[in-house]
């Protein structure tokens, strides 16, 4: 990459906290460091910035957090920015500050949030991909998503072992926001008997009439057991308690519902969530060394790049079909 020159970078962290933030961020530093670039970080998301609170980040301020999950700059999502007002405002604080590149680690809310600014600051916007849900277009993953399926995924195998020694029927609902990554990686690897993502959901008394034959094929071939449904947040009147009910009073088998929550975006992360942010991290300072603006760092098959901002959210990401496949029909 060619070296334009950059002499201040600033970085937030906003939406929903992903493990692999701190990971992010450190590598942020480090590789300005390495460049002589100097950094702050903006607290507290897109109110940090309307706020100017920001700390400046030096490579002893990352030192010890690639474990952490969690972000050290705090999160939070802010409704104002969507406002010109606030943009303006975002855009007049880097400039007094001399700042020439923005980096924003989030979502797709996020990158709206990068887009919007771009209108009022002729800054550098560039976004790293961090959310559990995976729902960023373009990139294989986002920072985050392999941590989630690892925390769904051991709970998935304690609830396992409570339903089969009642051969009970559980609903466990993960996060996703509107889309089944989560779902459909901790339903294949915790061997989960059915699968309700929002990609695949038919019509509810459809998917309830499916599920119950299911059901009732796994009982006539495997007699009384545990039966796990993996399904995801906002699908069935918003809670996983409700087709709980509704499947329980159908069948008059016992069913409960586990609501995984919040658990899902906390833990240290796993490796792959800490190299895929610290990859991520470094090129996003070199890209913008590189001069580029309005794009998001992604990888596919193994290869950095960067894409337009709102790729990540003009088309939608397809789950993969293999694994879909696989839980849906080949093992049914
Ligand atoms: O986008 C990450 C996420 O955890 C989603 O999976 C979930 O729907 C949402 O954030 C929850 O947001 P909040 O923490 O604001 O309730």
């Amino acid at each position: 990459m060619s070296k334009h020159t950059l002499r201040k970078i600033a970085l937030l962290t906003s939406g929903g906290d992903a493990p692999g933030m701190n990971a992010c961020i450190r590598a942020i530093v480090l590789t300005a460091y390495h460049f002589g670039i100097e950094v702050i970080g903006y607290r507290h998301g897109y109110n940090g910035l309307l706020q100017q609170e920001y700390k400046p980040l030096r490579p002893a301020d990352v030192h010890n957090i690639i474990q952490r999950g969690g972000t050290i700059l705090h999160s939070a999502r802010c409704l104002e920015f969507t406002k010109d007002t606030a943009a303006q405002l975002a855009a007049k604080n880097l400039d007094s500050l001399g700042i020439d590149a923005l980096l924003v680690i989030g979502g797709d809310g996020s990158f709206k949030g990068a887009e919007h600014l771009a209108r009022f600051w002729n800054g550098q916007l560039i976004g790293l991909p961090g959310t559990i849900d995976n729902d960023i277009n373009g990139t294989d993953a986002t920072i985050g998503y392999y941590t989630a399926i690892e925390t769904a995924l051991s709970s998935i195998d304690k609830v396992r072992d409570t339903a089969d020694a009642f051969e009970r029927i559980f609903i466990i609902e993960v996060m996703g926001r509107h889309a089944g990554f989560i779902g459909l990686s901790a339903a294949v690897a915790s061997a989960a008997d059915q699968l309700v993502v929002p990609e695949l959901c038919r019509d509810k008394e459809e998917e309830l009439a499916h599920i119950i034959a299911k059901l009732d094929k796994s009982r006539q071939e495997r007699g009384n057991s545990s039966h796990i449904i993996v399904i995801t947040e906002n699908l069935w009147h918003s809670n996983a308690a409700v087709l709980s009910e509704t499947l329980q009073q159908r069948t008059g088998l016992e069913c409960r519902p586990v609501i995984l929550g919040h658990v899902q975006r906390g833990g240290s992360p796993v490796s792959q969530d800490r190299m895929l942010a610290t990859k991520m991290g470094a090129y996003a300072v070199e890209a913008a060394l590189d001069g580029q603006t309005g794009v998001m760092v992604v990888e596919k098959d193994h290869q950095l790049n960067t894409q337009p901002l709102a790729v990540s959210w003009e088309h939608k990401k397809a789950l993969d079909p293999y694994l879909v496949k696989v839980q849906n029909e080949l093992f049914t």
